[in-house]
């Protein structure tokens, strides 16, 4: 039985004060689905120890992006190593938003999947379509390549210890959620590609997530979860999609 995975992806949003105040007012009891945080860098730290302040050991710390690199002279870069160093288990890979404004390939995802993987994370492989390609009916092509650029390198149990995401980008931020038919046939497509391990593995939904659709998302036989943006700012909010799970 697959448990259920809400992380939030607090993107390039917050402070020192935003994190302690959200923190105070996060009330998770009766929460039993698995919860993830995913900060900026800076904030790794602080919230790692807010975490644990909390009596949340839990709840998981998840970072939004991490260098396919080891180490070395790579300026502004963070390893896989040193995001262990924080107690990170989770990592967000090939977002939309890394993909469209940072020029990341499915190529260099799929690199950034295996160092993950192999410093002992979780990656979080984000895939999905433009709203161009599903309105060309090419969504499960593009989302196919996207896992494709994947297996094709991290060969041995590719798919073992690893989430995926389905982030539709034309629902990211947009207010415009798919509906759960619509991501569930996704998701399920998902599944079948990822093969032996797909039963086992979380796949979760991102795109405009709030308390409000987060229950009939997850009704969903093939929906583990969800990855939040904006809603993830809210501790109210938040906590109402957790409580979905
Ligand atoms: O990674 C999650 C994010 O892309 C979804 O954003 O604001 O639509 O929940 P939002």
């Amino acid at each position: 039985m697959r448990k259920t995975l809400v992380a939030a992806n607090w993107k390039m949003n917050g402070s020192r004060e935003f994190a302690g105040q959200f923190f105070r007012d996060l009330d998770l009891n009766g929460v039993d689905c698995d919860v993830a945080f995913c900060p900026p860098f800076p904030y790794l730290p602080i919230v790692a120890d807010l975490l644990q302040e909390a009596g949340r050991p839990s709840v998981s710390l998840g970072a939004q992006n991490v260098s396919e690199r080891e180490a070395g002279a790579f300026t502004g870069e963070v390893s896989a190593a040193m995001l262990k160093d924080f107690g990170v288990r989770y990592v967000i890979v090939g977002h939309s938003e890394r993909r469209s404004l940072f020029g990341e390939t499915s190529e260099l995802v799929a690199q950034k999947y295996v160092a993950a993987k192999e410093a002992g994370l979780v990656p979080i492989l984000c895939v999905g379509e433009t709203l161009e390609e599903r309105e060309a009916s090419r969504a499960l092509e593009v989302i196919g390549s996207q896992l494709d650029a994947v297996a094709e390198l991290a060969v041995d149990d590719c798919w073992k210890g690893a989430v995926v995401a389905y982030e539709p980008v034309w629902a990211i931020g947009t207010g415009k959620t798919a509906t759960p038919e619509q991501a569930q046939a996704v998701h399920e497509f998902i599944r079948g590609r990822l093969g032996a391990a797909g039963e086992e593995m979380q796949i979760v939904y991102g795109g405009s997530v709030k308390s409000a659709n987060a229950a009939s998302l997850f009704a969903q036989p093939d929906i583990d979860g969800a990855l939040v943006g904006g809603a993830s700012l809210d501790a109210a909010e938040f906590a109402g999609i957790c409580r979905a799970g």
